[in-house]
């Protein structure tokens, strides 16, 4: 159920992210539904249809990355462009109430929107690593040789496990951004999460960390996450509606 876009919840939200002095953004795969690529969890979800230690996990992609690429091949979705919640969190970062974006997002369109300071927890889909060779090469030339081949082999090597740089199912999450993400957490005041079920650690435990750090939480999500409770505020909506609608309460030259 979609709540309707009462006033008072986004003058509260937009109170908050006012009065802010450390906000952070908190990002999943919801925020990028709009600009048409698929989530997760929930009603719609990829993992409704698909299993995702079949399809995302580590072990079966060293086991079979044909498998891997075939999915890829049929699913993945390129030329996406951003959405008006991508560019009211601009709007956001721009006015000075938001210090990063932190987003579980591998699509890139935090960036391509122009947010600075994007801190991505599980990779980039853009790029591709040889597990062998550790060479990596654009996401484009790879997919150009999966149509041809899958597996895709190693323009460099010959190795048949080329990887995405994004984090699978049993791969740890890269350091530098788990503890630059986990420094910011600690000392933010607030957290504006978008569009994510918040089910998925160690990226969940972010926003938790600012939590119990004592900032605020402001969600914004289609459906409700275990995290609702802990919350300022709530609001249960399409992300690409309910963030510029916060954004132009904020600030009133946005939108
Ligand atoms: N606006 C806001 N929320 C939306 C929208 C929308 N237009 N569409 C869907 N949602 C909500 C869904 O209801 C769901 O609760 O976004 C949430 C997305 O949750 P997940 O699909 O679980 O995505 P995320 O939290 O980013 O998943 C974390 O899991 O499989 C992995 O590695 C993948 O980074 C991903 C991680
Ligand atoms: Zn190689």
């Amino acid at each position: 159920m979609i709540a309707p876009l009462t006033d008072p919840l986004l003058d509260r939200a937009a109170s908050l992210i006012r009065d802010s002095r450390a906000g952070l953004a908190f990002t999943g795969a919801g925020i990028s539904v709009e600009s048409g690529i698929p989530h997760f969890r929930g009603a719609g979800g990829l993992w409704t249809q698909f299993d995702p230690y079949k399809v995302a996990s580590i072990g079966e992609f060293r086991r079979d990355p044909a498998q891997y690429w075939t999915y890829s091949r049929n699913h993945r979705r390129t030329g996406a462009a951003p959405n008006p919640a991508h560019l009211a969190l601009v709007d956001l970062q721009r006015a000075g109430h938001l210090r990063a974006v932190i987003t579980q997002n591998t699509d890139g369109l935090h960036q391509k929107a122009g947010s600075t300071d994007v801190i991505e927890l599980h990779g980039s889909s853009h790029a591709v690593e040889c597990l062998d060779c550790e060479r990596t090469y654009p996401r484009d030339r790879i997919d150009q040789l999966n149509r041809q081949q899958s597996p895709p082999l190693c323009p460099g090597c010959g190795g048949r496990f080329l990887k995405p740089t994004v984090v699978l199912f049993g791969e740890s999450l890269p350091a530098q951004p788990l503890q630059h993400a986990q420094a910011l957490a600690e000392a933010a005041d607030l957290v504006l999460i978008v569009g994510s079920s918040l089910q998925v650690y160690p990226a969940a435990g972010i926003p938790r960390l600012a939590r119990e750090h004592g900032a605020q939480l402001c969600i914004v999500n289609a459906e409700p996450t275990p995290f609702d409770r802990m919350a300022a505020v709530v609001i249960h909506g399409r992300a690409g509606e309910v963030l510029p609608a916060i954004a132009s309460r904020t600030i009133p030259s946005a939108g």
